[in-house]
This record gives structure tokens, sequence and C-alpha cells, in this order.
């Protein structure tokens, strides 16, 4: 087992806390967004981008206009990465090693404390584990399209979250 910051020693997610990213950590970020949703092909569609421009995206407007968190292992490497844009979780991708491990709950805990107004996600609907996950986490669906509107032209799910009164 592979012991890290962020990994107690059963193997699972401790209470360090999420990292704000920066300008450095745009290479490192890309590189988990690019492996994780590689990893993750049986339920998420292949990227419409080639890695260059998930990259540029990464570097030139990801880091420098959203929020963007980090979870990472004693080496800095980055386990997982959290994205906010407004009250959306733009990106939520945990390192296909590293999953199940507590990580996404952790980080999608972080998001509702940095929006305690609420947060909405769009998932795959062939993304079940990921939609099984955002139910557990008190999201609940908001609507269902039949993919016209994403660029994977790929059928996908609009969860909300608001605060319990
Ligand atoms: C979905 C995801 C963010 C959850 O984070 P995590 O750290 O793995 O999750 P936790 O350990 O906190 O919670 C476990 C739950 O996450 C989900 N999950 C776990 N591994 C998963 C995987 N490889 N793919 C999708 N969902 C997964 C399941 O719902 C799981 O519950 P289960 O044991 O009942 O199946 C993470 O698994 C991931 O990055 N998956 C691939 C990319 C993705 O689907 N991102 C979300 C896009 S909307």
């Amino acid at each position: 087992m592979i012991r890290s910051v962020g990994l107690s020693s059963n193997g699972h997610v401790d209470s360090a806390a999420p990292r704000r990213a920066g300008s450095e950590d745009a290479q490192a970020v890309a590189d988990l967004l690019i492996r994780s949703r590689r990893a993750a092909v049986d339920a998420i569609p292949a990227a419409v981008h080639p890695d260059n421009e998930v990259r540029e995206w990464i570097r030139a407007v990801v880091i420098p206009e959203r929020e963007v968190w980090l979870m990472e292992n004693a080496g800095s490497r980055p386990l997982a990465v959290l994205v906010l844009d407004d009250d959306w979780v733009d990106q939520l991708y945990v390192d296909p090693a590293f999953t199940g491990r507590g990580f996404g709950s952790r980080l999608i805990e972080f998001a509702k404390s940095r929006r305690p107004a609420g947060l909405q996600l769009w998932t795959f609907a062939t993304n079940t584990g990921a939609q099984r996950f955002y139910l557990r986490h008190g999201f609940s669906v908001a609507e269902a399209t039949d993919g016209s509107g994403n660029e994977e032209k790929a059928p996908d799910i609009r969860f909300v979250w608001t605060a319990p009164p």
C-alpha cells in the first residue's frame, strides 16, 4: 500500500485539506484528468479533444479562471482534482489507482463547503458509478438530456445539490 499525505495507513483518505492549484500545477492536473478519463472509458465517452488541446485548455482557461483544488501524495503528485466554476462542479476526477478510497467524497463535501448555496453538475448517463456517488452525497436528478447539447453527443444527466434547511 502506498503511504502518502492524504492517505491513512489503511489506504483511505485522511484529514489532509485540499490545496488550491496554481499555474505550476497545470501539467500535473492535465495528466490526471487525461489519465482518469481514459481509464473510465467504459463509463465516459472518449474525449473529443486531443491531449494537447486539453493541456492548453487547463493551462490557459481552467487554472487561471476557475477554482481548482487538489489532493496529493507526499511527492505532491495530485491524486484527485476538483474544478469549481461558479456553482458548477466542472470536473471531479480521481487517479484511477486511487478510486474508492474516499478522495471523491472528501472533494465533493469540500465543494459543498465552498458553495453552501448549492451545486450542480453534469454526468454521462453511462457513468452509473458516479451517479451512485452523487446520489449518496445528497444530489438529485434535475434533468436528463439526449446529449445533443454536449460535445460528445452522449446522453447526460444534470444533478443538483441544495443544502438541507
Ligand atoms: C466518481 C469519482 C469522482 C468518485 O471518487 P472516489 O474517490 O472513487 O469515490 P469514494 O471513494 O469517495 O466513494 C466511492 C464511490 O464512488 C464511486 N466510484 C468508485 N470508483 C469509481 C470509478 N472508478 N468510476 C466511477 N465511480 C466510482 C462509486 O459510487 C463508489 O461507491 P460504491 O463503492 O458503492 O461503488 C471517482 O471514482 C472518479 O474519478 N471516477 C472516474 C471519473 C469520473 O467518473 N468522474 C466524475 C465525472 S461526472
